[in-house]
């Protein structure tokens, strides 16, 4: 609400008074979905209107709060959240208290109720444990055609400033012509802000904005330092090409603000100018002709919302986690939701690497090796994929990095969102070889009352780890031998003290991933000490335990760029450590035959989905506390330049010279 107000009250400062006709009708309009229908670009407040026509409904508040109450239940960090330590202390929140004010606030529309719910969930900062209502989030997402960087001139982190992303006009222009043409029709010249040097926005310091952002939009990141680049614009891979986000400025996943505005210098220019920036909403849901339809096709939970029993309708995990992994087991994935559109812009291709590639994979790892012949590159898009592709490609890469006598490794992890946890593991122990033994971290989930008459049943019912999480031979004792199909790790619990809370655990254990499908060496091929990783520390989960195991076990050098001027980022961003989806723990409960149990959540009447942060991955350095609250800085950081914000090759040269020379 803060940021939206804010904007607002400043919109009609300025020198450029610009408005958007958002025909605002003197009669209430009985279906504003109606107007809208069908259009693939709209004015932020008309999309507003139509998802503001459905009243605050106090059965569907009953039936989501009850979901959402007994889900929190399974989250491993909620009375971490009591006091949340320091660096961290920015989302502190009293998770049962909130859940009592949603419980007893008056909300006129449906959509303020989901919102003050969507926030709050966000504002825990934890990729893992999200509302998603699809009605409401990322049904539209708002765009600023201003996405903002931060650079120096040089890679001094300490001298930045905010700027116009320079390649704004090729990155937009992707977007399409339904996009530009709205701003041509109404005289808005936007490409000339492209590069555009930024004094100010909403009234406010640039990176005081930027914090706000960071703050109340961002969510994902337990580190404020690391939120703050989720605001800027960045490359990426998406799927498996490379892409250019907007970033959460201009990017963000409800059109709830139709302008921002901006003091600035345009390129060429040395006079400060006060723009008023419009926003345009991409619409991204299922498509409906009138408000019943939205609703209808939006909205209302369908044969996909909640979970299933596998015993009578078979696994929910048709395709994604049922790759080929260890005997049929159910894949453990820990990764975010990346929200909006930005997924579809693709970074223009001339900012793209010109190398060519090593054994030019299909998969979500590009590898190169750079023009000084000794340096080879892996940009890790993602943990995600096809699971045994990505270990494939490994293999080829670095059978192309042999024949060309590669003599140190570069490993770009930006915007990495994370994906199989034993993806992760994989490429730690193919790097380090398999001297290192057990190449992840020791597990829990949480010991509640439910989680243990979940395994209780699990044993009696002989559910099998390729059909249920919580089936025991799923996860190994300390030595790798699986757990017996008997051995009911959550009785007893262990016990374990938070915040003064008594918040007792499953006993502990390791995860299973091993044999991996390829042959692993058994010492490194390239020496770890000449091993680098670099990032935005927009690292989410499998590859923040990834990151995290190259610095606890083998002090990998790790280069973070950006954040603000002098302000320390975390290399690891959201370090849960697997995330079960709501069908997926909706699936254990109703396969333990628990849903008729007191302390089992309600089937969903809503289209939406709450996942949560089901296991902790407890850190090497210090085995009482889980990685997501050891504060781990990397050992290099730098600001990004015009050269580097948008160009993976710039970044990696600069790299490798900086890093390793
Ligand atoms: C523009 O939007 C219309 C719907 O309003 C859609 O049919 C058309 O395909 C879009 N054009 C492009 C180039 O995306
Ligand atoms: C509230 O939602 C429930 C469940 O979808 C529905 O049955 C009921 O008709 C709604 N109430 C009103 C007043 O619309
Ligand atoms: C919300 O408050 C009402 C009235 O006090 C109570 O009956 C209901 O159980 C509460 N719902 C949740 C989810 O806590
Ligand atoms: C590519 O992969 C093949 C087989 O994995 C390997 O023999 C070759 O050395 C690799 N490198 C290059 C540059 O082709
Ligand atoms: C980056 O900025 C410098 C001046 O600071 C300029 O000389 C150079 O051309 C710019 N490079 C790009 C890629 O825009």
């Amino acid at each position: 609400m803060l940021w939206g107000t804010l904007a607002l009250s400043t919109a009609l400062v300025g020198t450029r008074l610009f408005s958007v006709t958002s025909a605002a009708p003197s009669a209430p309009d009985p279906d504003p979905c109606a107007r809208i229908a069908g259009k693939q670009f709209v004015v932020p407040s008309d999309a507003l209107a139509c998802l503001k026509v459905f009243p605050f409904n106090e059965t569907l508040r009953q039936n989501v709060l009850h979901t959402v109450s007994r889900v929190f239940d399974f989250f491993t960090f909620e009375d971490f959240y009591l006091n949340s330590p320091p660096p961290f202390q920015e989302s502190t929140s009293n998770i049962r208290a909130e859940i009592a004010r949603i419980n007893s606030t008056m909300y006129a529309t449906d959509f303020d109720f989901n919102k003050d719910l969507y926030d709050f969930i966000t504002q825990l900062n934890d990729g893992h444990t999200r509302w998603f209502p699809a009605c409401y989030v990322s049904a539209f997402q708002n765009i600023l055609p201003a996405p903002v960087v931060t650079l120096g001139e040089t890679s001094l982190q300490t001298s930045q400033s905010v700027f116009v992303a320079p390649d704004s006009v090729e990155l937009l222009t992707l977007l399409g012509s339904n996009f530009t043409s709205f701003f041509d029709s109404i005289h808005f010249d936007w490409q000339r802000l492209a590069g555009a040097k930024v004094l100010s926005i909403a009234g406010m310091d640039p990176y005081t904005y930027v914090d706000l952002i960071a703050h109340t939009v961002s969510g994902n990141y337990l580190d404020h330092g690391v939120r703050v680049n989720s605001v800027f614009s960045s490359y990426r891979i998406v799927d498996t090409d490379f892409s250019q986000r907007v970033g959460d400025l201009a990017g963000p996943p409800i059109p709830d603000q139709d302008s921002l505005t901006f003091e600035l210098i345009p390129v060429g220019s040395s006079k400060p100018e006060t723009v008023t920036i419009p926003y345009l909403a991409n619409f991204l849901g299922v498509p409906f002709t009138d408000k019943e339809s939205y609703w209808a096709n939006n909205c209302a939970a369908n044969s996909a919302t909640n979970g299933v029993d596998v015993k009578t309708q078979g696994s929910i995990f048709s395709n994604a986690r049922r790759q080929p992994g260890t005997d049929g087991r159910l894949q453990p994935v820990g990764n975010i939701i990346a929200t909006g559109p930005a997924n579809g812009v693709d970074l223009p291709q001339q900012f793209q690497p010109t190398l060519p590639q090593v054994n030019a994979s299909a998969g979500v790892i590009k590898s190169y090796i750079l023009p000084d012949k000794k340096t080879g590159v892996m940009f890790v898009g993602s943990f995600e994929g096809d699971f045994v592709q990505f270990q494939t490609d490994t293999v080829s890469a670095f059978n192309g990095f042999k024949a060309a006598g590669v003599s140190r490794l570069l490993i770009d992890l930006t915007n990495n969102g994370g994906g199989f946890v034993c993806l992760g593991q994989f490429l730690h122990q193919f790097l380090a070889g398999s001297e290192i033994g057990y190449p992840g971290f020791q597990s829990t989930t949480r010991g509640n009352a439910l989680a243990q008459k979940i395994v209780t049943s699990d044993i009696a019912l002989g559910l099998t780890p390729d059909q249920v999480f919580y089936s025991p031979p799923n996860w190994a004792f300390f030595n790798d031998t699986p757990f017996p199909e008997t051995h009911n790790y959550e009785i007893p619990t262990v016990p374990f003290v938070i915040n003064g809370v008594q918040d007792p655990t499953s006993q502990r254990f390791h995860d299973i991933c091993t044999p991996f499908n390829v042959p692993i060496p058994e010492t490194p091929m390239i020496p770890l000490e000449n091993v680098a990783i670099v990032s935005n520390g927009n690292c989410a989960s499998t590859c923040a335990m990834f990151s995290t195991l190259m610095n606890e076990r083998h002090n990998t050098k790790i280069a973070v760029f950006g954040g603000k001027p002098g302000e320390p980022v975390q290399f690891k961003g959201m370090a849960g450590n697997q995330v079960l989806e709501w069908t997926d723990l909706d699936t254990e409960i109703k396969s333990a035959n628990l849903k008729d149990d007191p302390l089992a959540p309600p089937d969903l009447l809503v289209n939406s989905n709450f996942r949560h942060n089901w296991r902790i991955a407890w850190s090497f350095f210090d085995e009482s506390k889980p990685i997501a609250y050891v504060s781990e800085l990397p050992k290099f950081q730098f600001a990004y330049t015009n050269e580097t914000y948008n160009n993976p090759q710039n970044l990696w040269e600069f790299a490798a010279k900086t890093l390793f020379d």
